[in-house]
């Protein structure tokens, strides 16, 4: 079989190309090309670098991270597939999928080349398209400020002693342009005398109304093993996500419809409106991509049970929340 590859002129578009295993990453001004023994796989570079900003920040993270409906990477916890098409049923079906599973740091380490290489000044590819430069053209210096944030984790409750501060003006986190009418104040705590340092509140919203961020969940809170991951939310969240787990979104403003298709076949399954006060739980054999025509908060509900790995492995875990 003779397959077809773009031609880049590497010295014209100044972005390096990347190889592991079988697999070789090239950019020209507007493609992310991905080689692999059976063909090429073509990405608009904007999609494909959001989607690669995600998998290295979320560190893989739960199950798969379709980049589309073709491209991405499943995680095992310790390594990594690698795939074209493994997720597609078109491209199983006619022999066409491809995978390589690498150690995750080996891949991680390649993909924050790439993403360091191929992201140029002024794009963010965590930031909401109104609020970021594009992706396109030649090499021209490089957004690494943007693309090394990293998240706050919480320790304990935002803004108690040793903690993450409460965001404000000060910290250089601004409310953000569709949040403006989020009230600002935080709540008034009287402790009693010698329990000041161990109760608290703050201002979830207003806190979440600051975000520079999209499509990022954040732990503000752990308590055992329920994860609570608030994220502010804006255009199409840049993977569709393959969860390997039951997962709950509860949409605090505003509006998110969701696309949500099989997580093996990629066929269509249900779309989904959440609007402010909707709760949904998340079934663990589908893959799902959100659409936020302006900024909304939402709340992703993850478990972070140590059990449920050894019960995905061998194909016990739940695939719904509650069973009746
Ligand atoms: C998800 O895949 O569940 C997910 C990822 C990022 C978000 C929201 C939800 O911002
Ligand atoms: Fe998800």
């Amino acid at each position: 079989m003779t397959t077809l590859t773009a031609t880049i002129d590497n010295a014209k578009t100044g972005y390096q190309d990347f190889s592991i295993g079988s697999f070789t990453f090239r950019r020209n001004e507007y493609f992310a090309y991905v080689d692999y023994p059976d063909g090429e796989y073509v990405m608009p570079i904007d999609a494909f670098l959001k989607a690669l900003m995600r998998d290295i920040a979320w560190g893989f993270f739960y199950g798969t991270v379709n980049f589309d409906e073709v491209f991405g990477t499943t995680n095992h916890y310790g390594n990594v597939d690698l795939f074209i098409g493994a997720t597609n049923e078109e491209y199983v079906n006619n022999g066409k999928d491809f995978m390589e599973n690498f150690p995750s740091e080996e891949l991680m380490e390649v993909f924050q080349a790439i993403l360091s290489d191929w992201t140029i000044e002024g794009f963010d590819p965590f930031a909401a398209p109104q609020e970021t430069g594009t992706a396109w053209g030649p090499k021209n210096g490089n957004n690494d400020e943007a693309i090394s944030r990293t998240r706050q984790v919480a320790q304990r409750m935002i803004g108690m002693p040793g903690d993450t501060e409460i965001r404000s003006d000060e910290t250089g986190y601004t409310v953000n342009r569709h949040f403006k009418d989020v009230d600002q104040s935080q709540p008034k705590v009287y402790a009693e005398p010698g329990f000041e340092d161990q109760i608290h509140g703050f201002n979830l919203w207003a806190h979440l109304s600051r975000s520079d961020v999209t499509w990022n969940p954040s732990i503000v809170s752990i308590c055992k093993q329920s994860l609570l991951c608030p994220t502010t939310e804006e255009y199409i969240l840049p993977v569709e996500h393959g969860n390997d787990r039951v997962e709950w979104f509860l949409q605090v403003s505003d509006e998110i419809v969701w696309d949500i298709k099989d997580g093996k076949s990629s066929k269509p399954r249900a779309s989904l409106i959440m609007r402010a006060g909707d709760v949904a739980c998340m079934p663990a054999d589908i893959r799902h991509q959100g659409f936020s025509p302006k900024r909304s908060m939402l709340i992703v509900w993850e478990n972070g049970s140590p059990e449920i790995m050894e019960k995905i492995k061998n194909g016990t875990v739940p695939r719904v929340g509650v069973e009746f």
